[in-house]
């Protein structure tokens, strides 16, 4: 990927129920892709519907990840997928630490070892981040400050230029667009992301990752968040299955230069 290009990762969870389906959002995606200029689309379908989706031609901006992977390189971990699996399919980017994985038990020691396996295995991880509750007191700061040292910790220096964080506030994640996060407070979130980063690898490397919003992106508030939050993409989940709505986000961040 381009890093000077913009970023929107398409988030589909557990979703759709059918391959069938699982094509038909593919292809309306695909179509929207092939008009851009300015932005790359990262799609992280369901693991199982990556073999017969990467089969699909593409434009050269569209890539295909995974949702998760395993930290471990094999052996018995029931329902797990290994880096090297997904590898062998051609797949390059995973993400890594998504709230909801972290709400199923995984926790930062976890997600610093899968980092660690997918930048050693020669994938890219997009890490992410984010606060379940924010107050007037800035705990959340500290939670975020604690949550990134703990998730990039001994990770080499070279692993962490261009490094991907998305940044999701939990509280909004699933919502409507009214109740994301406003632009202000991205902007000041993303500042104080790349201090804490500077504060544990240097300011050069702050300067160089790439922060990314999610939480109730919609074709609404895309346009203002890309222009003001200070981001260089989203992380997108419900809207991006929906046909009217995600070549709409895609072209209003394609739109902002
Ligand atoms: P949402 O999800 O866009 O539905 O808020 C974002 C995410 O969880 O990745």
């Amino acid at each position: 990927m381009k890093s000077k290009k913009k970023l929107v990762i398409a988030n589909w969870k557990m979703n759709p129920s059918s391959l069938e389906e699982a094509k038909n959002i593919f292809n309306f995606t695909k179509k929207t892709a092939s008009l851009l200029k300015n932005t790359e689309v990262l799609l992280l379908p369901p693991s199982i519907y990556l073999q017969p989706l990467s089969k699909i031609d593409r434009p050269k901006n569209l890539f295909l990840g995974a949702q998760n992977s395993s930290a471990e390189e094999k052996g018995a971990f029931t329902g797990e997928i290994s880096i090297s699996m997904l590898k062998d399919l051609g797949i390059k980017f995973v993400l890594v630490g998504h709230s909801e994985r972290r709400a199923m038990g995984e926790d930062n020691k976890t997600v610093n070892k899968k980092l660690q396996a997918v930048f050693e295995a020669g994938l890219i991880p997009v890490l992410c981040i984010g606060e379940s509750v924010r107050d007037r007191e800035g705990t959340h700061l500290e939670f975020l400050k604690e949550q990134i040292k703990n998730s990039i910790t001994g990770l080499q220096k070279k692993y962490m230029v261009g490094m991907t964080i998305a940044y999701e506030p939990i509280w909004a994640i699933g919502k409507p667009y009214k109740e994301a996060m406003n632009p202000t407070d991205i902007h000041e979130t993303v500042l104080f992301i790349k201090k804490s980063v500077g504060e544990f690898f240097g300011k050069d490397i702050a300067s160089l990752i790439r922060v990314l919003y999610g939480a109730a992106v919609e074709s609404q508030n895309a346009k203002e968040v890309i222009e003001y939050g200070n981001v260089e993409g989203f992380l997108v989940g419900h809207a991006s299955l929906k046909k009217e709505e995600f070549p709409l986000i895609l072209k209003a961040i394609d739109s902002v230069r």
